[in-house]
Formats: structure tokens, C-alpha cells, sequence
């Protein structure tokens, strides 16, 4: 098989395992992130055979569906490109992106080691902003019982990952607890500057929200 054919299936067998799931990990997170990975893989001279395979399997098995377990998603993704019959390095650089992508709160560092895993955190990250990453804001939300703002329960800078994974607070506070620190945190400058627009945008959202909230609109 061919790399391009292998990427196919494996974006087959994606589709499937995620198309319908209703916490914006759905399929067309995956479609978008595989799309905006491409884009700044070429900018960035990356592997796109890595990249595009990483995008493709980033959420197949997210841990804060797992119940934390961080060693699902790699796991799946190990055995989906064994079904392929890919090359070992190529495997092993795929599931460490996948294992390190994730964002964990605000006072964890989520370093990555390669250049292929900058691009496609950039690219998951970029879809957590913007228009669309409020529209997933909420869904996320909704899909776990969570209210869309409680005014007596403040944001917290979260210093561990089970204090992250834990907490069920408000929406609104997500913005504050992950969605408003993530420009400063993306890798590569095309990247940073997509997320600047995306940030501005967010931060208009918010200011109209509370004006609402208050009742001034
Ligand atoms: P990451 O792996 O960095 O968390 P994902 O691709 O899994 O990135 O996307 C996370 C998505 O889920 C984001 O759009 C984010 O807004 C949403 N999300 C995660 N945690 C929460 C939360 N506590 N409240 C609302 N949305 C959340
Ligand atoms: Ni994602």
C-alpha cells in the first residue's frame, strides 16, 4: 500500500469510530484538524505522512473519555497502523504525539518533541478557538451536564491534570481555564497568528456574553 492509501483507510476507519459523537470530538473536529495539520505542515516543512496520520488519530481515544487514562488513545492508534502494516519508527513517532498532545491545565507545560508533533497540536489547539472552538465549548459542556455559567463559581489556574480532569465547573470558566491561554502556547508562527484572530474573537464572545448576563444589551 501506498503511504497516501494508507492514510485513506485509516481515515476510513476514523470516520467511523467518531462520526455522531456529540462532545465536538466528532469526526469533523478531525476533518478540520487533518486539514489545518496539512496547511502547516507544508509551511513548516514537516513529515506529512506523521502529521497527517497523528491528526487523524489524535481523538480516537481521548482520556477525559477514558477516565483519564492517557494510554488508550496511543493504544488504539498503535494497533489501527499494525492493521496497516506500518513501518515501527513511523508507529512509535505517531503515538507519542498522540500520548503528549493533550492539553492538561493551565500549570502543566505540554511540551512536544518534534517538529510533527508542534504542527498537530497546533492544529487541534486552533480548533479550540474561534467560533468553532465556542461552539465546542458548549457542546463539550452540555455533553457533561455542565451549566453555561455560574457567577458564584470562579475559574481556577489548574496546577495538576486529575485537578483539570476533575473539575466540573461552568463553561464560561473553561475559557478562562484553557481556551484564553492557548495563543501564547502554540508552536509555530503560523499558528500564533491564526490564533491571534481566533483570540480576539473569544474575547469579543465573552464581553458580549457578560453585557447580556448583566442585562446592559
Ligand atoms: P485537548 O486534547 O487539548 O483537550 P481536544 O481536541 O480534546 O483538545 O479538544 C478539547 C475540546 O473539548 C475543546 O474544544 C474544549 O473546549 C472542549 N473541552 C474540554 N474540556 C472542557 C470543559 N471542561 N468545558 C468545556 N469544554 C471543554
Ligand atoms: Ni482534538
Amino acid at each position: 500500500m501506498t503511504n497516501t492509501e494508507i492514510i485513506q483507510s485509516i481515515a476510513t476507519e476514523v470516520r467511523l469510530r467518531l462520526e455522531g459523537e456529540g462532545s465536538g470530538h466528532d469526526w469533523w473536529h478531525i476533518l478540520r484538524v487533518w486539514n489545518m495539520a496539512k496547511h502547516l505542515c507544508e509551511i513548516e516543512n514537516a513529515d506529512s505522512f506523521v502529521v497527517e496520520l497523528a491528526a487523524l488519530l489524535h481523538d480516537v481515544a481521548d482520556w477525559k473519555f477514558h477516565n483519564g487514562d492517557e494510554t488508550a488513545g496511543p493504544r488504539i492508534a498503535r494497533d489501527m497502523l499494525n492493521g496497516q502494516h506500518v513501518k515501527d519508527s513511523i508507529i512509535n513517532h505517531v503515538c507519542e504525539i498522540i500520548a503528549t498532545i493533550s492539553f492538561k491545565g493551565a500549570g502543566i507545560p505540554t511540551p512536544m518533541s518534534t517538529l510533527e508533533g508542534k504542527v498537530v497540536q497546533d492544529a487541534d489547539r486552533l480548533d479550540a478557538i474561534g467560533a468553532i472552538g465556542i461552539a465546542r465549548a458548549f457542546a463539550y459542556g452540555g455533553s457533561k451536564g455542565r451549566s453555561l455559567y455560574d457567577p458564584n463559581t470562579k475559574p481556577t489556574q489548574h496546577q495538576t491534570k486529575e485537578a483539570y480532569f476533575n473539575s466540573g465547573s461552568a463553561t464560561i470558566n473553561h475559557f478562562y481555564e484553557k481556551l484564553l491561554l492557548l495563543k501564547d502556547r502554540m508552536n509555530t508562527r503560523t499558528a500564533k497568528a491564526l490564533a491571534q484572530q481566533r483570540h480576539e474573537f473569544i474575547i469579543n464572545f465573552l464581553d458580549q456574553f457578560f453585557r447580556e448576563w448583566e442585562g446592559k444589551v
